[in-house]
């Protein structure tokens, strides 16, 4: 049966039951609400969303498609509002099956589409700031907000740190290598002290392609970040920075983390260099002892990296603008973790070890620009797709969301990486050491820990929790996080259809004392469908999630969804969105 408590657990409510479904689901007690879903109006014009007759003028006022990253950032500025206050959403890529009729399915669907389409698909990446508040315990959007605004594939921005103006960062568009358009395949994110938002470009390599990926001179380059002569999208046809061919140096000044200010919607979102070029899945801070801000960031492949930035100076937090660059100067650092249980932070620093004009590194900017090569000659430990890493605000200790790596051979495995095709993935925890009791995450060497190991137990070889987890409280493919006040750990997973045959969810579990490891499941997405950017309201009264790319199964299209979630209209294809998770009649999520 269904456990009513949680056992050793301080979490109170009754655990859902693992299925697939077209609906999604929470536990009893709480309930859900659609706050913004793909096509709402963004921007005080935006039309009425018309799934059959859409437009880039259209999309780009409208919320965009695969929210991913939230954040919240109360209203006013300053507060900590639990009822008002903007939400941060990422767009992270486009389902041409899913969002256009007559395309069809299969690896090539992009492909089939046409020059406006291509288009719609530009304005419906990037982020959406949208206004929302509570009345009367619902959460809605406020119409045409005064902060509201759309950044999109084609937004200006700013190039800033030791990489801009380099001649690799250089293209016919723009001779100064400082200014690019436009911000790509935005996951998860993070944010700082000082109130601005961070968001992470993951997977650019699928927007760029051509012979040049073969034989252009910096064919090796590519290779190492994915970028193949066959891009996945069509956009290359339809404008010439996606194609490699004419501007081989496009692709350099995407995989960036950019930093901008919610609070002002004409401000120029910055591509950050110091904080590396690689698929940053996120980017989340930890404010040090010594008022220096640490950024933990991973690197979404397959044998890739954990990365850590530490700012040259404390973080002001008596004057915002004193902060402005703060984030153009530090060091960038890549974890090996040993089998002893030691963390070693390499610094990618020029001239250091091999990263020297020898081995190819004139200068910091071309080891920024390629973060990945500099960071496989320092001999990091490749991780199982790292993707968050946040760290505990109660405990210090700092997550690593590992979500699987099948690839992984038995030849292969390590300490912090213990399985041989790991479907499943695992979370570790970094523990920093102390200072005067304080954890101290700028230092250069800490502990590591495995927290879980995923899958079923009793039938994946090697999963492990803690022993009182029940038939429901297993998760697979572990991504984002997010923790709650009292310090426990929220998971969202992304792929579990695929890997256990269950929906994928979020899951809660204490993260210290009786209850530690002990995973819950709270929440259940609808088929095809990912769960992302678990986002509290500083209360912890209200937990925001993206709902991403429901009705993403295999055959499925616009025609012929899977689900048609949220809106089950016959004329309305699966969107995407974001929703609202409060209790009934009031309090803390998980209680
Ligand atoms: Fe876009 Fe790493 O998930
Ligand atoms: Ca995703
Ligand atoms: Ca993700
Ligand atoms: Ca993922």
């Amino acid at each position: 049966g269904v456990p009513m408590t949680g056992g050793p657990s301080t979490l109170t409510f009754p655990e859902l039951r693992h299925q697939l479904a077209q609906r999604d689901a929470v536990a009893e007690g709480y309930e859900t609400q659609i706050v913004m879903r793909w096509g709402d109006a963004v921007l005080a014009d935006a039309p009425a969303f018309d799934p059959t007759a859409q437009t880039e003028a259209a999309q780009a006022q409208q919320f965009g498609y695969n929210n991913d990253f939230i954040d919240f950032k109360p209203l006013p500025q300053g507060s900590r509002s639990a009822d008002h206050g903007l939400l941060v959403v990422n767009h992270e890529y486009t389902d041409s099956s899913m969002m256009f009729a007559g395309i069809g399915t299969g690896s090539a669907a992009r492909l089939r589409t046409n020059a406006e389409q291509a288009k719609v698909e530009l304005m419906a990446h990037g982020l959406s700031i949208v206004e929302v508040r509570r009345t009367d315990g619902r959460w809605a959007a406020v119409p045409a907000g005064r902060y509201n605004r759309r950044i999109t594939g084609a937004t200006e921005m700013r190039i800033s740190g030791p990489a801009a103006g380099h001649e690799l960062m250089k293209t016919g568009a723009d001779q100064t290598g400082t200014k690019v358009f436009g911000t790509l395949n935005n996951c998860a994110g993070g944010n700082t002290p000082w109130g601005t938002v961070l968001t992470c470009e993951e997977n650019f390599n699928q927007y760029f392609g051509g012979a040049a990926a073969r034989t252009g001179a910096l064919a090796e380059m590519y290779r190492r970040y994915g970028i193949v002569e066959n891009a996945s999208y069509a956009w290359g046809r339809f404008e010439d920075r996606f194609n490699l061919d004419k501007e081989p140096n496009e692709p350099n000044r995407f995989g960036w983390v950019v930093e901008f200010d919610p609070y002002d919607p004409q401000s120029v979102p910055v591509k950050r260099t110091a904080l590396g070029r690689f698929k940053h899945e996120g980017c989340t801070h930890v404010v040090n002892h010594d008022g220096r801000v640490v950024l933990y960031s991973g690197d979404d492949e397959r044998f890739d990296y954990v990365y850590k930035f530490v700012t040259a100076r404390p973080w002001n937090p008596n004057d915002r603008a004193a902060n402005r660059d703060l984030l153009d100067e530090g060091t960038l650092f890549v974890a090996r973790l040993s089998d002893d249980g030691k963390v070693a932070w390499l610094p990618l620093v020029h001239g250091q070890g091999p990263l020297t004009a020898e081995n190819g590194f004139r200068n910091q900017a071309e080891v920024l620009i390629n973060t990945r090569r500099a960071a496989d000659l320092l001999r990091a430990t490749p991780m199982d797709r790292p993707e968050d890493v946040e760290t505990n605000p109660v405990t210090g200790r700092t997550y690593v969301i590992l979500t699987n790596n099948t690839s992984r051979g038995e030849d292969r495995i390590d300490g912090a990486n213990p399985r041989p095709r790991n479907a499943h993935g695992h979370i570790i925890e970094i523990v920093p050491p102390s200072v005067n009791g304080r954890p101290d995450h700028a230092a250069t060497e800490a502990r590591w820990e495995i927290f879980l190991l995923a899958g079923k137990p009793g039938q994946d070889a090697g999963a492990r929790y803690h022993r009182a987890t029940s038939d429901q409280g297993w998760l697979s493919c572990p991504d984002n996080c997010a923790f709650d006040s009292k310090g426990r750990i929220w998971i969202a997973t992304d792929g579990a259809p695929s890997a256990a045959g269950v929906a994928d969810g979020l899951y809660a579990s204490d993260t210290q004392g009786p209850g530690r490891a002990l995973t819950r499941l709270f929440y259940q997405a609808p088929t095809g469908a990912e769960v992302c950017g678990p986002c509290f309201t500083p209360d912890d009264s209200t937990i925001f999630l993206a709902i991403q790319h429901p009705g993403e199964d295999r055959g499925s299209t616009f025609e012929r969804p899977s689900t048609r979630w949220p809106d089950f209209q016959d004329t309305m294809p699966p969107r995407p969105a974001v929703i609202a998770i409060v209790k009934r009649g009031g309090g803390s999520i998980g209680a």
